[in-house]
C-alpha cells in the first residue's frame, strides 16, 4: 500500500507509517525467550495484513515504510522525516488520521516532537495522529503490537465530534496525549503510558481538553520542523561524586545546549556550578530537569531555565525546537519557544 496524494473516490484513509521497534520484531526462540529478539524485521505491509480481518470493513488503509530500526538508534535526520511526512499528510484531505508504528524505547522524543510541531495543525483539521507499538515481538505467543495497531486504528478513525484532533498514543488498552508518553518500566505491556494521564480506548480524558487547552493558550502555532543540522544538546544527570569535567568536555567540543537532570526539586552537585556558569556565559542553553521521572521543579534561578515538569528527553527535544526556531525568528529567543512548549499543568 503506497501513499496517493490525490484523493481517492468518496472514501477517506488512514495512513499508517511504520518506524520500526520491537512491534515489528522477531524473536528466534519466541516460546522459550520471546525478550531475546531484533526489533524491525517485518515491514508495515505485514502487520497490516496480519489484522486484515480484524479492521473495521470501512477503513480504508495506506501505508509507508518510512525506517525500520529499534528505537535506541533513532536520529534527528529521521524526526526531521517523520515530523514532515506528518504534517504533508495532515494537509491531504484524502488522510483522514495517521498511525505510527514505533519502537518504545525513544517513543517519548517522537512523541514530544510531533506534538510540538504537528499538534496544532491536527487540532486545527480535526485529525488524529496515534502512535503505537509493543512491548513483545511479534511472533511472542503473547505479542501485544497487533492489537495495539488495531486500537490505534480504530482511535485514528475516530470521528472529530467524539475525539479533538491532535498527536496521542495508545498502548495495552489505553490512550494518552503523545505529549505525555514516557516508557517508565523495562517490560510492562503499559510501560510507554504507564505514567501518564491516560483513559481507557475510546474515552476522553478530562485532563486533556485542560491540558491542550493550556498549550493552546501558550502560543497557537506549532513550531518548525528543523530542517537541516539540529542544534547539538546533550544530557547529564547530576549524581553523588559528580565532577565538572564532562561539562567542560561538551562546552570545548561546541554543545549548543544542556538538559540537566538534577536531583529532587532540579538541585546539581556544587562541582558543576563553576563549569555551568563559564557554560552559560559563553551563551550555551541551560535547562534545569529532576531526574526523579515526576513532579515539577524549583523555583527559576540565575543559572539555567527551569523545564516546568518535562522529563529530560522531553526537555532535550523542547531546547532543540526552541534553538532551531530562534535561529529562524530573530524577535523571539529561544527561551520564549522554550517557555511556549514547556509550561503545561502538572496532573496526577
Ligand atoms: C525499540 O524501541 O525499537 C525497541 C524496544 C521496543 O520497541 O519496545
Amino acid at each position: 500500500m503506497s501513499v496517493n496524494q490525490s484523493k481517492p473516490e468518496n472514501s477517506c484513509h488512514i495512513l499508517v507509517l511504520g518506524m520500526g521497534g520491537t512491534i515489528a520484531g522477531l524473536a528466534p526462540n519466541p516460546e522459550v525467550n520471546p525478550s531475546s529478539y531484533k526489533a524491525g524485521e517485518l515491514g508495515i505491509e505485514t502487520l497490516l495484513a496480519k489484522i486484515q480481518v480484524a479492521i473495521p470493513g470501512d477503513l480504508k488503509l495506506l501505508s509507508q515504510q518510512l525506517a525500520n530500526i529499534n528505537s535506541r538508534d533513532l536520529g534527528e535526520d529521521l524526526l526531521t522525516i517523520l515530523g514532515n511526512t506528518v504534517k504533508t499528510s495532515l494537509e491531504n484531505p484524502a488522510v483522514q488520521g495517521i498511525v505510527i508504528t514505533h519502537g518504545t524505547d525513544t517513543i517519548e522524543e517522537t512523541g514530544f516532537f510531533l506534538s510540538a510541531t504537528c499538534g496544532k495543525l491536527a487540532e486545527k483539521l480535526g485529525k488524529r495522529v496515534v502512535l503505537t507499538g509493543a512491548m513483545l515481538p511479534a511472533n511472542a505467543p503473547q505479542a501485544d503490537g497487533l492489537l495495539n495497531l488495531l486500537d490505534a486504528l480504530k482511535w485514528a478513525a475516530t470521528s472529530p465530534e467524539n475525539c479533538p484532533g491532535g498527536v496521542f498514543a495508545v498502548f495495552a488498552g489505553k490512550v494518552c496525549l503523545a505529549r505525555d508518553l514516557a516508557k517508565r518500566h523495562t517490560s510492562a505491556l503499559s510501560a510507554p503510558l504507564i505514567d501518564s494521564p491516560c483513559s481507557p480506548m475510546g474515552l476522553i480524558n478530562p485532563s486533556w481538553l485542560s491540558r491542550l487547552k493550556a498549550v493552546e493558550a501558550a502560543s497557537s502555532r506549532d513550531l518548525p520542523i528543523p530542517e537541516a543540522q539540529w542544534p547539538w544538546v546533550e544530557i547529564l544527570t547530576s549524581h553523588a561524586g559528580a565532577r565538572p569535567n564532562a561539562i567542560e568536555l561538551l562546552v570545548n567540543s561546541g554543545v549548543q545546549g544542556l538538559v540537566l537532570a538534577g536531583t529532587g526539586l532540579g538541585g546539581f552537585h556544587q562541582s558543576w556550578e563553576e563549569p555551568l556558569e563559564h557554560a552559560q556565559a559563553k551563551g550555551i542553553a541551560l535547562i534545569k530537569t529532576s531526574r526523579t521521572g515526576a513532579g515539577v521543579i524549583g523555583e527559576e534561578s540565575a543559572l539555567g531555565m527551569t523545564a516546568g515538569n518535562l522529563s529530560a528527553p522531553r526537555a532535550r527535544i523542547a531546547l532543540q525546537l526552541a534553538l532551531n526556531a530562534a535561529k529562524g525568528d530573530k524577535s523571539l529567543t529561544w527561551q520564549d519557544f522554550f517557555a511556549r512548549i514547556s509550561v503545561l499543568p502538572e496532573i496526577r
